[in-house]
């Protein structure tokens, strides 16, 4: 699939740092998928919210090439102990931490636990375990074994931040935690390191531009940021062109190149280790819960310096000296597609903005992509993995989220609308109406699809999908379209207090 940009007045082939190739975004799904929640009956009274609440915390965006059949297949006997460290034997002090801090159950507990040594590995959230240990540290990375002096028993950890997620979890690697042999028994150094070593995943969802950001990289960050560089990174799973396209990231965090640690049949050494990061939200960051406060800002403008953004903020006079504010149309091509794109092209010009439409896809140039976005004033695209460029727009540009019809509030809230505020982006629904749906032409007048969204949620996560999100193109209103234009207009800062170069 091609990836295309093109102005509205004369549409062009993209070459000049511009987008070429072809991206699993593209083919990038929602899905939620547990049959254990979507089988509950649900009660009387208000089932969205209690579908939002049953199905909240597996929200997902995954690619289609995800293995279906372990989507059916880990389902229900996996479910239930996800948050706990189910794979590491006999580890009753670990499950009951889990437990602790999964329950949250009030401050007495959080510190009492602080006053305990903590086990070296813990569940830091639902979804996330991180192990820690300081002394003689031998990583071989061949066989995914950690040795570790002094280490008081074998842990197993998985360093990806979706443990409740068990399709996800069955892609990542497992780590294993030993005691040191003694003697000729301990692997030799081969390299020796002398900060810390951290290691983290690249499997699980990643490759999917949300699970990219909300599984690893917000994760990573918040984890990392506190060694100012000076962290070895060690990366399972590791894909090299994942980490081509996030290295001027990983640049930011770490003075030393990422080391395929699965891979190099090194024994790295380290006076430290971390295995895994810490989680706090979707596509976001809880300054009070990070080491040394960090917060979604302080990614923001990580990003910005590792990407060579110039913008800081988006004005109503845009950037590029045309006093038009920039809107920047994120296209899909084979799901949730835009029927007139040309047509919002053409009203969003009138409306006084300067257009641009773009695809990106797995094959983007991460720089040039994040230039284009950073360039906009404001952002609109039907709700999927696209939407996550949002990190790179500038503070005050407005993001338009086209949900599909069927109900779907919830799902785009978690998603798209709850991490837009941290991010300095103004946030806006556009909640797609029946009449402009393709989905009137699909069904008869009078079909459940279209008179009753919820009694299809209730039918489970891949009836849902199959109707609203795998077989719904839009074709927008354009009176309504420019109507939220306007609004966008309103809502974008004045020219005159407008572009503060980045810093
Ligand atoms: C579901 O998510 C929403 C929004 O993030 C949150 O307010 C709510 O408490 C969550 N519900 C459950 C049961 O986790
Ligand atoms: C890596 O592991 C494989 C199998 O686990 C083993 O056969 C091989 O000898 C190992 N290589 C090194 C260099 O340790
Ligand atoms: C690493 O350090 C250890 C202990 O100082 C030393 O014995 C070993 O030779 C070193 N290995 C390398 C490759 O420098």
């Amino acid at each position: 699939m091609k990836a295309s940009m093109r102005s509205r007045q004369e549409p062009r082939r993209v070459s000049n740092g511009v987008i070429i190739a072809a991206m699993l975004l593209s083919l990038c799904v929602l899905s939620i998928v547990k049959a254990r929640y979507c089988s509950t009956p649900f009660g009387p009274g208000k089932p969205e919210d209690q579908l939002q609440e049953q199905m909240n915390s597996s929200i997902r965006m995954e690619t289609d090439d995800e293995p279906a059949s372990a989507v059916k297949t880990a389902g229900e006997e996996e479910d239930e102990d996800v948050d706990v460290q189910e794979d590491s034997g006999p580890a009753p002090k670990v499950t009951s931490a889990a437990v602790a801090a999964n329950t949250g159950s009030g401050a007495g507990k959080k510190d009492k636990s602080k006053k305990k040594k903590k086990p070296t590995c813990f569940m830091t959230s639902k979804r996330s375990e991180r192990c820690e240990a300081a002394g003689d540290i031998r990583v071989v990375g061949n066989t995914s074994t950690i040795y570790i002096s002094p280490l008081d028993r074998e842990w197993k950890t998985k360093p990806y931040a979706r443990y409740h997620d068990p399709v996800a979890m069955s892609h990542v690697r497992e780590f294993t935690l030993k005691p040191l042999p003694s003697g000729a028994a301990a692997p030799a150094c081969t390299k020796n390191h002398s900060v810390p070593g951290f290691v983290f995943s690249n499997r699980g969802f990643s490759g999917n531009l949300y699970h990219d950001y909300t599984d690893v990289l917000f994760p990573l960050f918040l984890s990392t940021r506190k060694f100012k560089g000076d962290v070895q990174f060690l990366l399972s799973d590791l894909k090299p062109w994942w980490v081509a396209k996030f290295r001027p990231l990983f640049r930011q965090l770490s003075k030393y190149d990422v080391v395929d640690v699965n891979n190099d049949l090194e024994t790295h050494c380290f006076p430290r280790i971390v295995v895994g990061s810490d989680f706090h939200k979707d596509m976001g960051i809880i300054p009070s819960k990070s080491a040394g406060h960090v917060s979604t800002g302080d990614f923001k403008r990580t990003l910005r310096n590792a990407f060579g953004l110039e913008r800081a903020a988006a004005s109503r006079g845009g950037a590029t000296g045309t006093g038009k504010p920039r809107l920047l149309i994120i296209s899909r091509k084979n799901s949730r597609r835009f029927l007139n794109e040309r047509e919002m092209a053409a009203a969003a010009a009138e409306e006084g903005f300067e257009v641009r439409i773009a695809e990106p896809d797995q094959h983007t140039d991460m720089a040039t992509f994040a230039r284009l976005v950073n360039s906009a004033d404001a952002m609109i695209g039907v709700h999927g993995a696209g939407l996550t460029n949002m990190v790179f727009l500038p503070a005050g540009a407005v993001l338009v989220q086209v949900v599909p019809f069927g109900g779907l509030e919830w799902l785009t809230r978690v998603t798209f609308k709850e991490p837009a505020a941290d991010m300095e982006v103004k946030y806006m629904d556009y909640n797609v109406q029946l009449e402009e749906s393709s989905l009137l032409d699909q069904y008869p007048r009078g079909h459940q699809v279209l008179v009753d969204p919820y009694a299809v949620h209730k039918q489970g996560w891949d009836a849902l999908k199959t109707a609203y999100l795998d077989k719904q193109n839009v074709r927008l209103d354009l009176d309504r379209f420019r109507a939220t234009l306007r609004e966008v207009l309103v809502a974008l800062p004045p020219a005159s207090t407008s572009t503060t170069p980045a810093t």
